[in-house]
């Protein structure tokens, strides 16, 4: 067996690690016997070279086999769940999940936090005070059981090579790569237990696969992977060239989430795709035609059992249901800046980027493992690509506790936008879909 420090040197020069190779890495880095420091030289190894579809494979199979998979069998009806590669904005899995719950499919969702510049649902639903994101394996199938759905943070023995990878990669530069997403992706919903999986791989300046080829390539990679383990899996491209939605955060995504399940959001990006990957989902379950899942979906916003099931999940996890109910009653951010239009025209660009790590600077996220998240930090955006502005428009709202952060972020946020006089196209939403 090559030392570490061979395993580092060979994949450096390009070689092809074999499965014990890789399987002693995994595991010797999440049992704490090697150090992050040889870990994060690999990662960023693997970042620059890449890896075979096999060693892609070996991958998942050894981060799976550091922890348990959960045993759903016990749990009755289709179980599906939706992965996405990360995005700006994006509150899809907060309104999708107890949506798709409502049309009768069980929904266990493990979700993760922040990654780089982009938001996670673990700490949106943390900023629900009280909100358990941590249960038992046996709390957490007997609330999918009695409501349908439940959203936890992965538990410690959900592949806790992932655990252990994700927040080093976070943190050194290395979230970007093909085989490290799809193997942290699937290695975790594999071992979810689920029958059925939609995966929105997201593409554009604010994701990590920036070209519509490479995340054709990585929704491929994870269409296979999942289907070698028998799941019912499609896979979606859409757009990441601005946020989605308004809200950029953790509880400005709940509010704005709370506004979609309760029907007072009759247009948008945020809903349009909500529905797509929510109709996909029970369509894989029950083998019904898209269109009508669509109706089933549209339904369940429009008769308020979606916004219910929500209520009776936040509920069930301990989440205080009054401020859920009236999000007035919540507490306010200390600082907040309006971005204003320096010139007028249309928004033809918006660096996503930039604004998501705008929104980490705010403190919506973390800029070094253990940081603290503010739940009221973030951003509203109030102009999007194709939008008019004249001079003096607010383009984007900046909020934070910390009166520095909130006047650094602000001048990204300016910055992320390109005006020009032509009315722009505005970028296609939903680009592929891959089964
Ligand atoms: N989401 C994950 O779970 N893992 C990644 O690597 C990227 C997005």
């Amino acid at each position: 067996m090559l030392t570490a420090y061979e395993i580092i040197r060979k994949k450096r020069d390009g070689g092809i690690l074999s499965s014990q190779e890789i399987d002693h890495v995994v595991r010797e880095f999440t049992a704490g016997r090697l150090p992050e420091y040889q870990v994060s030289s690999l990662l960023m190894a693997i970042f620059f070279k890449g890896m075979t579809d096999e060693e892609t494979f070996d991958l998942t199979r050894s981060m799976m086999a550091t922890g348990t998979t959960v045993d759903l069998s016990d749990v009755q009806g289709c179980k599906a769940d939706k992965h996405s590669t990360g995005g700006v904005g994006d509150k899809i899995s907060l309104i999708l999940a107890p949506l798709a719950a409502a049309c009768g499919i069980k929904v266990p969702m493990v979700s993760g936090r922040g990654l780089g510049h982009t938001g996670g649902t673990i700490d949106k639903l943390e900023s629900i005070p009280g909100f358990r994101t941590k249960l038992a394996t046996a709390e957490y199938k007997d609330i999918l059981r009695k409501i349908g759905v439940v959203m936890s943070a992965q538990s410690d023995d959900l592949v806790p090579a992932d655990r252990k990878l994700y927040g080093l990669r976070d943190v050194t530069a290395t979230v970007e790569s093909i085989p490290l997403i799809s193997s942290s992706i699937m290695s975790k919903k594999l071992s979810e237990g689920v029958d059925a999986l939609v995966l929105d791989v997201k593409v554009g300046n604010g994701a990590f696969m920036k070209y519509r080829g490479d995340a054709r390539e990585l929704a491929s990679k994870m269409v296979q992977v999942g289907r070698a383990y028998g799941k019912k899996v499609a896979a979606y491209l859409t757009d990441m060239n601005q946020p989605l939605g308004r809200e950029i955060g953790n509880w400005n995504e709940v509010v704005e989430s709370l506004r979609v399940l309760r029907g007072e959001s009759s247009e948008g990006d945020l809903l349009t795709l909500t529905t797509t990957l929510a109709a996909e989902m029970l369509s894989l379950c029950s083998g019904e035609s898209f269109s009508s899942s669509k109706e089933k979906i549209k339904h369940a916003i429009d008769s308020g059992a979606g916004y219910n099931k929500f209520l009776e999940m936040v509920r069930a996890q301990d989440g205080e249901i009054r401020v859920v109910e009236d999000p007035s009653k919540y507490k306010r951010p200390e600082f907040s800046y309006e971005i204003k239009a320096a010139e007028s025209g249309f928004v033809t660009t918006m660096d996503t980027f930039k604004v998501g790590m705008a929104s980490v600077k705010l403190g919506a996220g973390r800029l070094k493992i253990g940081d603290r998240v503010d739940p009221l930090a973030g951003i509203t955006v109030l102009k999007k690509i194709g939008d008019k502005v004249s001079v003096g428009d607010v383009l984007a709202i900046a909020y934070s506790n910390e009166k520095e952060r909130t006047m650094s972020a602000v001048k990204d946020i300016a910055s992320a936008y390109s005006l020009s006089q032509e009315e722009p196209e505005k970028p296609e939403l939903i680009k592929e879909r891959i089964a």
